[in-house]
């Protein structure tokens, strides 16, 4: 799950295109995206778009559902989980119980749809409002179908009344960077992928391209996008270098030629076991990426 790119459900075009975009996961939006009179034509559209073009597409398909606070939940799963979504984003979650609340949900929607139990993964946006940010920690062991965490800024500034979520240097404030820490700390403990939020300003680029290489050093593994220019850029960035993966091989291969113990040594510099674990993660990030790793 290196690039994740929201698509409006309301758009037909816009469908079309981003299945077509080499994403990893196409978000489908019923929320933020689409107003309120339109709930039930993006439903209508976005089922009938996935359960019609799904197979042609080598993107996970997930459904942006309206958060559990607007009573909209239910009649968007009723309508999208016949089309058989590989997963769920639940914006505005307050913390874990509101993922194990929507894993309930799932469970009967998946019965009533003929899916097995668990089919449907659960991606949470977990930044978007106070409670959230402070809960972050209470992720870890909520449900088998938690894949990732993610972060949001817009709703979380109309949350707490932040003018603005970054300082005249574009970097965003303080609280803006607790909620990002918080995101990749609890994604951690949680032992699941840690997902960077948007960058809307879709046509600076060069800023985009900065944005993507501070969140893989810091240790995100993917980001999401609102624009199919934003993709390939995401997945370059998140995609381990040739350089990188024959490095990691040449550690993992060191501690196992020497009997795995605790530290080696290798061309005069020494590696212990955060290094092996380090090497360990880029290489599965290397084959989930589809690399011979
Ligand atoms: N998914 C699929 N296709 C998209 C797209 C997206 N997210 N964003 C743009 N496109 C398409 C456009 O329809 C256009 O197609 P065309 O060449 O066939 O006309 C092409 O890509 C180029 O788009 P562009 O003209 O550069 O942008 P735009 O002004 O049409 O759209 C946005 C700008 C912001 C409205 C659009 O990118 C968008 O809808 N993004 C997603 C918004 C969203 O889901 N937000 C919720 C999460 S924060
Ligand atoms: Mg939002």
């Amino acid at each position: 799950m290196r690039s994740l790119l929201f698509v409006p459900g309301d758009s037909e075009k816009k469908l079309e295109k981003g299945f077509d975009v080499g994403a990893d996961v196409v978000i489908v939006d019923l929320e933020d995206s689409i107003a309120a009179q339109n709930k039930g034509l993006a439903r209508d559209t976005a089922a009938r778009f996935i359960a019609a073009h799904r197979h042609r597409t080598s993107s996970l398909i997930y459904v942006r559902v309206n958060d559990l606070s607007t009573g909209l939940t239910d009649d968007d799963l009723a309508a999208l989980v016949p089309a058989k979504p590989d997963g769920i984003m639940l914006p505005k979650s307050n913390g874990g119980p509101d993922v194990q609340h929507l894993s309930a949900k799932l469970r009967v929607h998946e019965a009533e749809s003929g899916l097995p139990d668990g089919a449907i993964s659960i991606l949470p946006i977990i930044t978007e409002t106070a409670a959230g940010v402070l809960a972050a920690a209470t992720y870890a062991k909520t449900s088998a179908r938690l894949v990732g965490l993610t972060w949001g800024a817009e709703d979380l500034s109309a949350a707490i009344g932040a003018r603005a979520t970054r300082d005249a240097n574009g970097r965003y404030t303080d609280v803006f960077r607790v909620a990002r820490t918080m995101t990749l700390l609890a994604a951690s403990a949680a032992e699941v992928a840690a997902i960077d939020t948007v960058f809307p300003d879709f046509r600076d680029m060069a800023g985009f391209e900065a944005e993507c290489a501070e969140a893989e050093r810091d240790g995100f593994t993917g980001k999401m996008a609102i624009h199919p220019a934003q993709v390939p850029v995401i997945n370059a960035t998140f995609t381990p270098s040739a350089q990188a993966v024959k490095n990691s091989l040449a550690i993992v291969e060191a501690f196992k030629a020497a009997g795995n113990p605790g530290v080696v040594g290798i061309d005069g510099k020494m590696y212990d076991r955060p290094h092996l674990k380090l090497a360990e993660r880029l290489l599965a990030r290397a084959r989930a990426a589809g690399l011979g790793a």
